[in-house]
């Protein structure tokens, strides 16, 4: 169960900040114990009623990263605190000397005063890939960092190639040891570097861009990513007194400063759960209110969201959906870096395919494994065949419950949207991935009329 976290109250003082091991402390127990957990959802009902969308977890877990650049407290707010990932890489930069305070309104307080070990150990990194962005701040701030290597994950090999070259480009000293990236920076401190990119990676560009605030000179990322996410991760930057230019282009230009200093900024909606509810939305009818988001912020989803058959209109800082026909109309989509359709959207895109009137042909260029939602969403009646990179979904007239298990967050997710679809019931193994990125899910789908329950 998702014990929900204490509520502090809470000023970025020292005294506040030492109650934050026991927040973490307090997590650690729950975290372990519900990776066995079930949901079940029972199809039929049509989804109607308000959802508040999160704060952006790609988001909110560079911002904590990023504040391992500063001694001073940086404050976040709309930050989904009861994710599992926000709470796993919690623990990682307490492990390195940061006072993490995440309190059940949304707010994180970071500070990391000082650094107290340059070391983040494989048990910790290997909970969440991501905590490899720990790196290039802890060189820029610390000069030293011994990282354990992530290792893959079910959706591909997943390299961090183009990070390590990028921070050896700034002249870091990179040596695999162990199982561990071992990175050292010159007498002196990393220096700018014009860094071209062979191909978009987010985590590189996050990376790189954390890490050359601190740099000296100037450093040019070329063919960087333009995700929202990563605007907001600059924005905030730039809040804490970094200088850059050109964030959601392909080249942007960083000005090393000598110290960044604490900041409060509220993160960014969650693109990837507002467009997981509207193709939720896509297969069972009725209208949603999608509160604290914007479809500015996701434009190549929201265009073959309304091909499908969806009405979306921006109304203030919400977005109100409703579904136009009895059926979704089948609609060909394909992954690529933003502004294209983001790959996090592909399994829940096809979900909703899945009873779509006609065919669609979806097509992954991102990662090279991510169709393991494939033959469980054919167990469920659906028709999908995959041929390498592409998978043709022909529309069924119906789905029906089973009992299915998924490998990864947007894989799991896929499977709940189906079952709320499904004749009789769906059970979902291990939501453990389902809590890593989706904040109170059985919560708000249910409080919009779906039948979902943990179990
Ligand atoms: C981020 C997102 C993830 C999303 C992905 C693509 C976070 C925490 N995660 O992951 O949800 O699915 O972007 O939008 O923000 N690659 C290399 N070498 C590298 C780096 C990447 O070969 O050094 C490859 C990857 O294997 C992948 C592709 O580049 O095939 C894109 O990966 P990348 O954009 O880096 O994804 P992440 O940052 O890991």
């Amino acid at each position: 169960m998702n014990t929900p976290l204490p509520q502090t109250t809470i000023e970025p003082q020292p005294d506040t900040l030492n109650k934050v091991a026991e927040t973490i402390d307090l997590i650690q127990p729950e975290v372990k114990t519900s990776e066995l957990d079930k949901i079940v959802v029972r199809g039929g009902r049509e989804l109607k009623g308000d959802i508040r969308i999160s704060g952006a977890k790609n988001a909110v877990l560079k911002h904590m990263c990023a504040a391992l650049l500063t001694e001073e407290a940086v404050t976040f707010t709309n930050v989904p605190t009861g994710l599992r990932d926000v709470r796993f890489l919690g623990q990682v930069l307490s492990h390195l000397g940061m006072n993490v305070a995440l309190s059940s309104d949304g707010k994180a307080i970071l500070r990391a005063q000082e650094i107290k070990t340059h070391i983040a150990p494989y048990d910790l990194v290997r909970k969440m890939r991501a905590s490899v962005l720990v790196l290039g701040p802890l060189l820029a701030r610390h000069g030293e960092a011994h990282v354990s290597l992530p290792g893959g994950c079910s959706i591909g090999g997943r390299p961090i190639d183009l990070h390590l070259r990028g921070l050896e480009a700034m002249g870091a000293e990179i040596e695999i040891d162990s199982g561990y990236i071992k990175a050292k920076a010159p007498t002196g401190g990393l220096k700018g570097a014009i860094i071209d990119f062979p191909f978009v990676s987010v985590g590189a560009t996050d990376q790189l861009l954390m890490t050359a605030t601190l740099a000296k000179g100037e450093t040019i990322l070329r063919n960087a990513a333009r995700e929202p996410e990563i605007v907001d991760q600059g924005n905030a930057l730039i809040k804490m007194g970094a200088k850059i230019e050109g964030l959601g282009t392909s080249e942007i230009r960083i000005q090393g400063v000598d110290k960044l200093h604490g900041t409060t900024h509220a993160v960014v909606a969650d693109r990837i759960e507002t467009g997981t509810y509207l193709c939720g939305l896509g297969l069972t009818g009725g209208s949603l209110r999608l509160k604290n988001t914007h479809i500015d912020l996701m434009p190549s989803l929201i265009a073959p969201l309304m091909r499908a058959g969806l009405d979306i209109q921006q109304e203030g800082d919400d977005i109100i959906a409703s579904r136009r026909h009895a059926l979704v109309r089948g609609t060909d989509i394909m992954t690529e870096p933003h502004p294209g359709f983001p790959t996090d959207m592909q399994a829940q895109f096809m979900a909703m395919m899945c009873l779509c009137e006609g065919a669609s042909m979806i097509t992954e260029t991102i990662f090279e494994n991510r169709f393991m939602h494939v033959p469980e969403l054919n167990r469920m009646g659906a028709n999908i065949s995959v041929q390498g990179q592409s998978a043709i979904v022909r529309g069924v007239k119906k789905l029906t419950g089973a009992e299915v298990m998924a490998t990864d967050l947007r894989a799991s997710v896929a499977l709940v949207l189906a079952g709320m679809v499904a004749e009789g019931e769906t059970v979902v193994n291990r939501i453990y991935h389902l809590e890593r990125g989706y904040e109170n899910i059985v919560e708000k789908l249910s409080g919009v009329g779906a039948d979902i329950r943990k179990a």
